[in-house]
């Protein structure tokens, strides 16, 4: 409802502190279903994102299955994690998959050149991406090599995982221990084939997806839905070119965007310990999301009018100047109250265009960027970012409902402003509505009042759910403190016919109406 928030901005600035927003929600017009898929999650050989992060090995004292640890994993599997995409990012378009099969001891050892030049000893591979697939219960979307790889590669990995013939590359299958098929639920040619994944333009790129999705065969249980590489920030071309150009074998283009507080590659902004300047600066950074997919959108509706392909926003998430000490390749960052917040406001945008935003993975998993999970060595904690996405899920594959906002006010700097409140509704599968709200001022508390039933009149009595803020922007958990942000119980009751949910400075609240 960001564009309708943005309209009323004009309140914004006679808005007195505790203004009251009316949020309605419109149970008579359900909207398209928020696909599951929109809660992703990216998971690149980078930094300890996987090694350390994930991966312990099954020798390892620290409890694992199948060298996976135990604790992240239950963890994870909390967040009904729907798919992982692997191995990238960039490290795909260097990745060549026969040195990720086999016996661990006898596999090649390369240097990870995209994430710090360490060594990449290929322990996990294929085979390990499968289990931990299979121990979160999600889909796997594989990233294929288009940039140093080729047609032929990406064609045998296929026939690797997905053949039940007695193929050589089959039969190698069953004797690296795995006999049945798996099941590819997404494979995509390459990663930003505008810059690590090979500096192509979507013209050339368009001719090279065409020519390997020919050669992408696979019984048709077994089959991915594959996934071009599309653009990123307010670059709309390669959507356009994409949806032009390719006819068949295309699920969905990708695109990617990150939120940077400063909006400079070269200097970031530190993820705690920020002044309210880049606050105010990561919020206005994050709410683009929502313009940029009205972009690609408005090519794709041109292109595509009956929405076969989707718009997947496969990275995105916050990114900082990595924490002081730490390798420079290894984009390891703190991740505070600010990051449940963009969270949730982008999670907002997603249900708005769940026409097309089908799918996101969120940049990443454990240790990298925007995570759910860090780690060191035995020990972990969950992020306010882990939180927001398990306040979240009864949003995964709900029907969306449209949601209006009056009187918002705004969250302002300067001669600039953010709307203040962002709102989402849908029907659950459990039959609830959920209302999820956002303040983005971390100063001013507001009070919304809620209507269920839109024309037909106000039914909401009963608000039954979670809220997550804090004292301060940037609250976080450490090791030590492991529970510093975290949800408490939110509940509230209809007076005088009236629904008022207090949503305070900072927040984040999810809900279910009654
Ligand atoms: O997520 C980190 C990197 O960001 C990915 O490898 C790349 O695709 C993007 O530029």
């Amino acid at each position: 409802m960001i564009r309708r928030t943005i309209l009323a901005l004009s309140l914004a600035v006679c808005g007195s502190a505790f203004a009251q927003v009316a949020v309605t929600i419109d149970t008579a017009k359900p909207g398209p279903v928020i696909d599951k898929n929109v809660y992703g999650q990216f998971a690149e050989h980078l930094g300890t994102g996987i090694y350390e992060g994930m991966w312990v090995g099954p020798d390892s004292k620290i409890p694992n299955t199948k060298g996976w640890r135990k604790d992240v994993v239950g963890a994870l599997k909390e967040l009904r994690v729907p798919l992982v995409r692997w191995p990238g990012g960039c490290f795909a378009d260097e990745y060549h998959w026969k040195d990720g099969i086999g016996p661990r001891s006898k596999r090649p050892v390369k240097v990870n050149t995209n994430w710090g030049n360490v060594t990449e000893d290929n322990a996990v591979g294929t085979h390990e991406f499968f289990d931990l697939a299979e121990l979160l219960g999600a889909q796997v979307y594989i990233n294929g090599n288009l940039g140093t790889g080729s047609v032929q590669e990406m064609s045998e990995w296929i026939e690797y995982m997905t053949s039940p013939s007695k193929s050589t590359l089959a039969e190698l299958r069953r004797k690296n221990g795995r006999d049945k098929p798996w099941k590819v639920d997404f494979f995509a040619v390459g990663n930003e084939m505008w810059g690590c994944g090979g500096n192509m333009n979507p013209e050339h790129y368009a001719n090279l997806y065409k020519n390997t999705t020919t050669f992408i065969r696979a019984p048709k249980e077994f089959k991915p839905q594959i996934i071009a590489s599309g653009g990123h920030t307010d670059d709309v071309k390669w959507a356009d070119v994409l949806t032009r150009e390719v006819k068949n074998d295309m699920a969905g283009v990708s695109f990617h965007y990150y939120t940077i507080p400063t909006g400079k590659w070269e200097v970031k902004g530190a993820a705690t310990g920020f002044p309210e300047s880049q606050w105010f600066s990561t919020m206005q950074n994050t709410l683009r999301m929502d313009k940029f997919i009205r972009d690609n959108k408005a090519v794709m509706d041109k292109n595509d009018p009956e929405k076969k392909v989707g718009l997947y926003v496969d990275e995105w998430g916050t990114w900082y100047d990595v924490e002081p000490g730490t390798n420079a390749g290894f984009l390891y960052q703190q991740n505070s109250l600010r990051d449940a917040v963009v969270a949730a406001l982008n999670f907002n945008i997603f249900h708005e265009h769940a026409d097309r935003v089908r799918m996101t993975n969120i940049a990443q998993m454990v240790n990298v960027l925007q995570a759910m999970i860090l780690t060191d060595k035995t020990r972990m904690v969950l992020t306010p970012t882990y939180h927001a996405f398990k306040m979240y899920v009864p949003f995964q594959d709900a029907t969306s409902l449209p949601v209006s906002l009056e009187n918002n006010t705004a969250y302002s700097a300067g001669t600039q402003a953010v709307p203040q409140v962002s709102a989402s509704a849908a029907r659950a599968k459990d039959g609830k509505v959920y209302l999820a709200l956002v303040n983005t001022d971390p100063n001013k508390a507001t009070e919304v009042t809620v209507n269920v039933g839109g024309a037909a009149g106000n039914s909401a009595t009963k608000f039954t759910g979670q809220v997550l803020t804090s004292a301060k922007m940037d609250a976080h958990n450490t090791f030590d403190a492991p529970n510093a942000v975290k949800p408490a119980a939110y509940s509230a009751q209809a007076a005088g016919g009236k629904l008022t949910v207090q949503l305070p400075a900072k927040s984040v609240i999810v809900g279910a109406v009654e």
